[in-house]
């Protein structure tokens, strides 16, 4: 997967959208999985992965980049961890995924813990990442 090729303030614009869809595309997916209707379920749960994978590559393969090369390694340690919270997002929705070949027991629990966690890195990104990008570029 390739970062997308558009301007750091436009992609800004369209990831801080993508962190108002995911947690309404969770709820999503867990209802339908709990009315019984796991064929239309799985769908929903792979482009949730989908849809992380992207925007994850976008933050640190663009904007990430751009603090690093502002700021340098050192200064820029900060907005590093605040996106090593990808590794355990990346975990989640990958179980997510895993869970329904086995049952769909854990399904639902790894779900709601992937929204709790996207929902405290979103306002981190939304409070000191995305400012930081956008004060170094104008
Ligand atoms: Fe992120
Ligand atoms: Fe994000």
């Amino acid at each position: 997967m390739k970062a997308r090729d558009l301007p750091p303030k436009e992609l800004i614009e369209k990831l801080k959208e993508e962190h108002k869809e995911l947690p309404d595309q969770i709820d999503d997916a867990i209802l339908t999985f709990k009315t019984g209707n796991l064929s239309g379920a799985f769908p929903l749960i792979a482009d949730i992965r989908e849809k992380i994978g992207q925007h994850t590559i976008d933050e640190e393969a663009v904007l990430l980049k751009i603090i690093i090369e502002k700021l340098g390694k050192e200064a820029a340690e900060p907005y590093i961890e605040i996106l090593q919270a990808h590794v355990k997002i990346t975990k989640l929705v990958d179980d997510a995924v895993e869970s329904t070949y086995t049952g769909w027991s854990e399904t639902e629990n790894l779900l709601l813990s992937l929204k709790q966690e996207l929902k405290n890195h979103h306002a981190q990104e939304e409070e000191t990442f995305f400012p930081k990008v956008l004060q170094l570029i104008s």
